[in-house]
């Protein structure tokens, strides 16, 4: 089989794929994540190199990968500055286990100086993976509320990792099915996905009524989270994301982020804005919360916070929570936290994004994306609803536009046809029926038109056969 470059019709797992495929079915747990990708076992081809947006497996197609990595790779793929900067950085110093360093302490200081409002005055800890730091930001907010405060919400379709914690926190049965319980009691509320509102509203008329619906908890101790007479509040955390990728790439209503910290601050609880997927620029701001007018009390941030070198995360608070552990050195450690190398790549990562103005590039590029999402939208019956923020965007497929029939089967088949012609598509959703697109900050107009092409002849070709 000849090599394909993006656009051109391939074999997808071609033979090198299949024999490492085999490989690792054989000796690798079924549990991982990428068997479920594309059209399910078998599908996903295995990667050799990469470069810019691109990816070659190994048996030398080339392709378009449209989801930076699960958003991690913003500066692209093997980025000349980041390998630069983290070499020299391993040439001096590498592992040193979450002991002091100068790049941890320059990217404490570079994280609160880019955060939203109060948190400009806040602190840092460093954390590995996102749902570490999810963890992280759970204990700390325990710490800070006063007792009985424990209790947490969270949204239906949210996801905050698969940690004990960060898992326990989301919605999704699948991925909560056996997870041995954490002892906070998790109220999960809906999110606002307008396309599919569960409380058959429609916006802006319905002056969102989840958040309404919400406050209403806080009214009579009946709800169970706040009783008025005496002031007992049983909740110390909400935990939120300002778009919610795995769930399809779903972009709340304007007023979603100010109504929530309006009932934080009513009743003291702590505002975690979950920033893993979409932070450090992808929305256009350095923090989404900045597109929504709103600062949350923790922010937690990770992938492109490192651009795809080294694990990496974070998250940033008010000085005043980061003060409960004043007095208490090593309430939370790690042997790999604020490593030197993370750290550096993260300083190279936020000076690119300075340098080389990518925040107004993913505002730019993003806009430019979601209208050509917008044109497919009006000549494909499959396409129900588009959005997006930044270099965050989604579209999500019907059987009908008028009952929004979620058109999962059609979905998984777009999918295919567009890995068949070298661009590779993430999809989610509740329904399984959305694909997100979060491609690296310095994806071109013409990567995004190459896009937009396989879609649109992957849509077509799946509409013929229905
Ligand atoms: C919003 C959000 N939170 C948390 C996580 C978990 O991060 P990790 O996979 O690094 O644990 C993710 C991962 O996709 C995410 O998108």
């Amino acid at each position: 089989m000849a090599n394909k470059l993006p656009g051109e019709v391939r074999e997808v797992p071609g033979d090198r794929s299949q024999y490492f495929r085999d490989l690792l079915n054989r000796f690798e747990s079924g549990g991982t994540s990428y068997r479920a990708h594309f059209d399910g076992p078998g599908r996903c081809p295995v990667f050799q190199s990469m470069d810019g947006v691109y990816v070659t497996d190994v048996d030398g197609n080339v392709y378009l990968e449209t989801f930076g990595a699960y958003a991690a790779s913003c500066l692209g793929y093997r980025p000349k500055e980041l390998i630069a900067e983290v070499e020299d950085q391993i040439n001096s110093l590498m592992h040193v286990a979450d002991m002091p360093n100068p790049p941890r302490a320059l990217l404490a200081q570079e994280l609160v100086s880019i955060a939203p409002g109060e948190l400009g005055q806040g602190k840092v800890q460093f954390e590995i993976g996102g749902g570490g730091a999810v963890d992280l930001a759970l204990k700390l907010a325990e710490y800070y509320t006063p007792h009985p405060q424990h209790d947490i919400i969270s949204f239906f379709g949210g996801y905050h990792g698969r940690t004990i914690g960060s898992v326990s926190v989301a919605a999704n049965v699948y991925n909560r099915e056996r997870v041995p319980s954490i002892s906070a009691q998790v109220v999960r509320v809906p999110y606002p996905y307008c396309y599919r509102c569960l409380f058959e509203k429609e916006y802006p008329a319905c002056d969102m009524f989840c958040t309404r619906y919400l406050a209403k908890l806080f009214e009579s101790p009946e709800f169970g989270l706040y009783d008025p007479k005496t002031g007992t509040n049983l909740v110390s955390t909400l935990i939120v994301e300002p778009t919610q990728f795995h769930s399809g790439g779903i972009v709340p209503p304007k007023e979603f982020y100010p109504r929530l910290r309006e009932l934080c601050d009513k009743y003291g609880i702590v505002f975690v804005d979950d920033e893993i997927a979409i932070g450090i620029g992808r929305s256009g701001y350095w923090f989404a919360c900045e597109a929504f007018d709103t600062v949350p009390d923790v922010i937690v941030t990770s992938k492109a916070l490192s651009g795809g070198i080294w694990p990496l995360s974070a998250v940033i608070a008010r000085r005043e929570i980061f003060a409960v552990w004043d007095e208490r050195p090593d309430k939370h450690m790690g042997t790999w936290h604020g490593d030197p190398v993370g750290c550096r790549a993260a300083l190279t990562v936020i000076r690119e994004i300075k340098e080389r103005n990518l925040l107004e590039r993913c505002r730019m590029l993003g806009g430019y994306f979601l209208e050509g999402l917008k044109e497919l939208q009006t000549r494909h019956r499959l396409v129900g609803e588009v959005s997006g923020i930044g270099l965050g965007l989604s579209m999500e497929l019907v059987k009908d536009r008028r009952t929004k029939e979620p058109a999962a089967d059609a979905t998984v088949a777009v999918i295919t046809e567009a890995l068949r012609r070298g661009v590779l598509i993430c999809r989610a959703a509740y329904y399984g029926n959305r694909m997100t697109f979060m491609p690296p900050y310095v994806i071109t107009r013409e990567e995004i038109d190459t896009i937009l092409r396989v879609l649109d002849e992957s849509l077509s070709i799946v509409e013929r056969g229905l």
